[in-house]
């Protein structure tokens, strides 16, 4: 319960002091993000289930490891979360996609839902819920609990940055909700951005601003 994994790996955190620069380009933001999303897939993965299965090698016939279970689900929120697909999939090609479209409402820092797509059978895998910036936390407790909704039980959530706040609400909301971030920084601005953070980590991949 309550469970946080600050991943410490040292390409992480060269990797996330390069995004934190102001300096970076959009082109290289992205990249960088990308490669994080596959660093962190591989740390949130790390205890997956196997099973013992027959196979043939070019020399016997012998019991080897493979993933047990139904494929599992990356659910990005929108439109940040997207960033960490491409990464997340070069390792785990054969992942569904659960797209969930929320919007900060800027005025109430709420989480406005427009859009959820996700495999029928969604509430059968695990899911991965993607959101690069856990700031209130308003968007990441929103997703969990249309995921919920849907009968979701296995669930995860990875970030890139996270804020105590952030990590106290879905926490609050969520306890059995195990998190995985690059790290966790000092608190909130008033205007609920992650300080020192990076910015607003949609516009700096997407070069919205
Ligand atoms: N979302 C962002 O992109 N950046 C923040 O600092 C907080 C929320």
């Amino acid at each position: 319960m309550r469970e946080v994994h600050v991943v410490d790996h040292p390409l992480v955190q060269h990797k996330l002091t390069l995004m934190r620069e102001a300096e970076r380009t959009t082109k290289g933001f992205r990249q960088l993000l990308n490669e994080i999303g596959m660093l962190l897939a591989y740390e949130v993965t790390r205890d997956l289930k196997l099973e013992d299965v027959e196979i043939e090698t070019p020399l016997t016939r012998m019991q080897a490891p493979k993933l047990a279970g139904k494929k599992l689900v990356f659910a990005p929120i929108l439109r940040a979360g997207v960033g960490f697909v491409d990464g997340m999939l070069e390792l785990v090609p054969s992942a569904r996609i659960a797209h969930i479209g929320l919007y900060r409402d800027p005025k109430t820092l709420q989480a406005v839902e427009y859009y959820f797509k996700a495999p029928p059978d969604v509430a059968e895998r695990l899911v991965i819920v993607l959101d690069p910036m856990l700031a209130t936390g308003n968007s990441a407790v929103a997703a969990i609990d249309r995921l919920k909704e849907r009968g979701c039980r296995d669930l995860r959530l990875v970030c890139l940055l996270a804020a105590p706040e952030g990590i106290a609400h879905v926490h609050g909301s969520h306890p059995e909700v195990p998190i995985w971030t690059a790290a966790i920084d000092s608190h909130l601005d008033a205007h609920g951005y992650i300080v020192p953070g990076l910015g607003d980590a949609g516009d700096r991949m997407f070069g919205t601003k």
